[in-house]
């Protein structure tokens, strides 16, 4: 049969329904986040090796109307420094599916109106410190105050919920979980505390950095009231302060990993398609997308891909092997 004939579910091996696309739209970043890059000598690639717009609709327009995906988030890098991204936007929103975007808000007071006027639904902000020195050494950037400010453009240009990602590292940040909170709440933006995965190329990581979601929770609720919220299949834990509409989540990927209800799979910024933030195996969609003009081929080649993902990662066991890449290449 062809397999462009019939729109179906796209289910892995394990019984999953993919139905979240992530897109990495660029390899580079005007930061230079510690665990993510080294400070110099990264190798950014050439433009006529990343997707064109074209080419990201044309795939994203399957995964749509062939797969019913429902939400595509875009990613990098540093999405924003990709030029006319909202024209992206705008094309993919046009297919019907949530657009989201994660980016570190440097940028942001420029972009945050445009990006709502071409229909971003959703926006994410990488935000570690509420202070001006760590969050300097943390980025090797001194732009909290205009990661600040654009945090404020995305709720005036009514992209709520504004959520911010604070990954909680030991020792250099974990005294932040109640300003973190207390920031939350003054201005009405969702905090979730990420536990730090094992992914930089460099040596940042080891278990004990890893500060557990278990003990966030327990220093936010000597704080504050907390009530669970029901979880669907996105990977943060989620609870609602009782006096206050804010939320405040965490993702336990090391300790608590949400692979069983995993509905999402990853392409970079240069056409490769990971089943997994941590696979091992890409496949060449830009090969197939730059050599075949009907649809056909791409389809199969998705389901192949997708014939491959694995129950989940394994951090911590001794068969875990990091992938080579950046989370910068792969696009977070
Ligand atoms: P929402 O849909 O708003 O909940 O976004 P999200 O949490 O799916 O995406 P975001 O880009 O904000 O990522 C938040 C954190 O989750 C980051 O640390 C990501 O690296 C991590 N993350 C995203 N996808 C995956 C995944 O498939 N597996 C694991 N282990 N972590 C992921
Ligand atoms: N562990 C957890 N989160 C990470 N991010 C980048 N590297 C890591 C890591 N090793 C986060 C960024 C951003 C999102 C895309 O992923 O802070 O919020
Ligand atoms: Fe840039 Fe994000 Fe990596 Fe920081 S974590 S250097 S903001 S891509």
């Amino acid at each position: 049969m062809n397999p462009a004939a019939e729109k179906h579910d796209l289910i892995d091996p394990y019984g999953r329904v993919v139905r979240d696309l992530r897109i990495s739209v660029t390899d580079r970043c005007n930061f230079r986040c510690q665990y993510c890059m080294p400070a110099e000598g990264m190798k950014w690639l050439p433009r006529s090796e990343l997707l064109t717009f074209e080419e990201i609709e044309r795939f994203a327009r399957v995964c749509v109307d062939h797969f019913g995906f429902d939400g595509i988030r875009l990613t990098g890098g540093e999405p924003l420094v990709r030029a006319h991204l909202p024209k992206l936007v705008e094309r993919l929103s046009s297919l019907g599916v949530n657009v989201a975007l994660t980016t570190n808000g440097a940028t942001l007071r420029l972009h945050a109106q445009s990006l709502a006027d071409a229909g971003l639904s959703r926006i994410n902000i990488s935000l570690d410190s509420l202070q001006r020195e760590r969050f300097l050494e943390l980025t090797r950037r001194d732009e909290l105050d205009r990661v600040l400010d654009g945090i404020d453009a995305a709720l005036e240009a009514g992209l709520a919920p504004v959520k911010i990602n604070a990954v909680m590292m030991r020792g250099i940040n974990d005294d932040e979980i109640l300003d973190f909170a207390r920031f939350g709440r003054e201005r009405n933006v969702f905090v979730r505390f990420i536990e730090f995965m094992p992914l930089e190329a460099g040596d940042v990581w080891n278990d004990k950095v890893v500060v557990p979601a278990d003990e966030i929770i327990e220093t936010l609720q000597a704080e504050f009231d907390l009530e669970p919220i029901v979880r669907g299949s996105e990977p943060a834990e989620r609870w609602k302060y009782s006096d206050n509409s804010a939320e405040i989540g965490v993702i336990a990927s090391v300790t608590k990993p949400f692979c069983a209800t995993c509905d999402r799979v990853r392409l970079t910024a240069e056409g490769q398609f990971r089943t997994c933030l941590f696979a091992i195996d890409e496949f060449d969609m830009r090969a197939v997308l730059r050599g075949e003009l009907n649809d056909t081929a791409l389809i199969e080649e998705i389901e192949r891909a997708v014939g491959t993902k694995w129950a989940g990662h394994s951090i911590g066991q001794v068969n875990f092997i990091r992938p080579k890449r950046t989370m910068s290449q792969i696009g977070g």
